[in-house]
């Protein structure tokens, strides 16, 4: 069954956001197998947001990833990556959806709430990454 890795960004946290989010994806019916409060180290960001490296905003990312406390969480279910996301909405916040959690919590690209795994291959890595091969 697929794993997707979720996490409430420092933004989210700060608003005592992450109860409601869990809620939203028990009720949806997956799983939570892991979860940890945890603050992210400049090094851990920047593997995190690899993919981002060269992009303008790299550096406010990583700032603002390492702000604060995140809750990092491994989510089960069917189609989990991609329900997942649905479920984010969009990156875009002229694009992300009321009902979604971002489209309810969040108006800026930069502070958006909670991050999702985009693909299989992202969701095996960033699970690894937080939490380890065990959690595959
Ligand atoms: P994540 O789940 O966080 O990976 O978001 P995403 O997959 O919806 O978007 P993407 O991976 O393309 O971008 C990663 C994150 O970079 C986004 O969630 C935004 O918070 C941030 N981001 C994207 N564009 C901008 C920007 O123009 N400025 C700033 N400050 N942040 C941005
Ligand atoms: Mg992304």
């Amino acid at each position: 069954i697929e794993k997707t890795f979720l996490m409430v960004k420092p933004d989210g946290v700060e608003r005592q956001l992450v109860g409601d989010i869990v809620d939203r994806f028990e009720r949806k019916g997956f799983t939570l197998c892991e979860a940890k409060l945890m603050t992210i180290t400049e090094d851990l960001a920047k593997q995190h947001y690899a993919e981002h490296s060269e992009r303008p905003f790299f550096g406010e990312l990583v700032d603002f990833i390492t702000s604060g406390p995140v809750f990092a969480m491994v989510w089960e279910g069917e189609n989990v990556i991609s329900v997942g996301r649905l479920m984010m909405g969009a990156t875009n916040p002229l694009e992300s959806a009321p009902g979604t959690i971002r489209g309810d919590y969040s108006t800026t690209v930069s502070h958006n709430v909670i991050h999702g795994s985009d693909s299989f291959a992202s969701a095996q890595r960033e699970i690894t990454l937080f939490f380890g091969e065990e959690a595959l």
